[in-house]
């Protein structure tokens, strides 16, 4: 099969679509979206690290110079929220965000909230357990993530049930050519969002309390819509991936019984158990970037004002990196996956979700011994951001 991201068959298993780009086409261009399709691990992790291209470009040029039509007026309260964050912005606004946001993300920090994040997993899964099993994803996987980030930014416990749906709205506009609708739908829940969060923030900083937004808050360098953007990143990028290493996570677990009976038989794999489900079903399949000045990759010249697609998915199965990259090892040690991406964008959050995911597989195998999957999960449609619909799993 070849690339077809809005191919249900492809997004379940793009793997052999990505070998045969890997072997014969490198670099290659992909016409229904204007990209050029970059496959192989050197390529991804050098282009990630190059600073001729950029997650924006309108520090360095206009919609017209890049050949592109200015975004649609409606589109405005997305794009405010969205290059507020440090994500879609580039050096020296990325430098100062960046330098602000992770005075929270310290290692020293993170390991602070190992007990309360395993405290939070011993709880759903004590839940999930009694009951017999359930969906994991909305269950487990979803609850984790949302409830330790709510938590460290201070949203209220009930306003929470908010967050799932205005951040998976506003993911729609991530996948590939988004349909007007779902356009429509992310910009309502960024706007929606914004406004929420914009009044915490107020309230906060006429009475900070001890959390991260109070924090923020007090920064005079930050403007509001930098914070705003900023929570918004923050909310987002802290529990979509993680989810969907859960679900994938324990989906190929479940295709490969004898590594899972390895991970219940030594726990000590954990660790590297973690970084190997993330590489081999990669959560965050694609990456974009815009090229701020030519590049040649690979004897193709790529202009300035071009857009390339960084395959993550496929730089984590090639096998000039990986040894025998289509066997789940979950004992692998040298597994320098991309995963969480490489250079100044480099996953902020990477330790926090090392530990709810070591803690969530950890919770789980402790208090199950018998997990049975009840029926083949199916895959969201989404390409980008790659995760199952549910895991419906019973515990015997
Ligand atoms: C397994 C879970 C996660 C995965 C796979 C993941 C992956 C990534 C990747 C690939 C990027 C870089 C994107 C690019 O270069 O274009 C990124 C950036 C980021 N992630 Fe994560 N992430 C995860 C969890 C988290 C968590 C838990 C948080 C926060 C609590 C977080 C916060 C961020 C932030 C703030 C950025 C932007 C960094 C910057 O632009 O400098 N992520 N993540």
């Amino acid at each position: 099969m070849r690339f077809d991201p809005w191919n249900p068959d492809f997004v379940a298993h793009p793997y052999d679509a990505y070998a045969e780009l890997r072997r014969d086409a490198p670099v290659s261009y992909f016409e229904p979206t204007g990209q050029w399709l970059i496959s192989r691990y050197a390529d991804v992790n050098a282009l990630l690290r190059d600073r001729r291209l950029g997650r924006a470009y309108l520090h360095t040029a206009t919609h017209e110079e890049f050949g592109r039509e200015p975004e649609p007026e409606f589109q405005e309260p997305f794009w405010r929220v969205v290059r507020a964050g440090m994500l879609d912005v580039e050096p020296p606004v990325h430098t100062r965000l960046r330098r602000l946001v992770s005075r929270a993300f310290t290692p020293r920090m993170v390991e602070s909230l190992r007990p309360r994040v395993r405290a939070i997993a011993a709880g759903l899964v004590d839940t999930f357990v009694e009951k017999g099993g359930g969906d994991l994803i909305a269950e487990v996987a979803e609850p984790l993530p949302v409830t330790v980030i709510a938590d460290m930014l201070g949203v209220p416990e009930a306003d929470r049930p908010l967050l799932r749906p205005w951040s998976a709205d506003i993911c729609g506009m991530y996948e590939l050519n988004p349909s007007p609708e779902a356009q429509h739908t992310a910009v309502r829940a960024a706007d929606e969002f914004a406004g929420y969060l914009r009044g915490l923030a107020r309230e906060r900083a006429s009475r900070p309390g001890e959390d991260l937004i109070s924090a923020l808050a007090q920064i005079d360098e930050l403007t509001e819509d930098e914070l705003v953007g900023t929570c918004v990143l923050l909310l987002n990028a802290g529990h979509e991936a993680t989810v969907n290493v859960t679900g994938n996570g324990w989906w190929s677990l479940f295709r490969n019984p004898a590594e899972l009976t390895r991970l219940r038989e030594d726990r000590s794999l954990l660790p590297t158990a973690v970084e190997e489900l993330m590489r081999w079903d990669t959560p965050l399949q694609m990456f974009e970037r815009w090229v701020l000045e030519d590049i040649e990759v690979h004897g193709t010249r790529i202009p300035r004002g071009s857009e390339v697609a960084l395959l993550f998915g496929s730089a984590n199965r090639d096998p000039e990196v990986f040894a025998d990259p289509d066997r789940l090892d979950v004992g692998r040690a040298d597994n320098p996956h991309i995963s969480f991406g490489a250079g100044i964008h480099f996953c902020l959050g990477a330790p926090l979700a090392r530990i709810e995911l070591i803690e969530s597989f950890g919770a789980l195998l402790d208090r199950a011994d018998r997990l049975e999957l009840l029926r083949e999960p199916e895959w969201k449609p989404g390409y980008v951001i790659r995760g199952l619909h549910s895991l419906d799993l019973a515990v015997a």
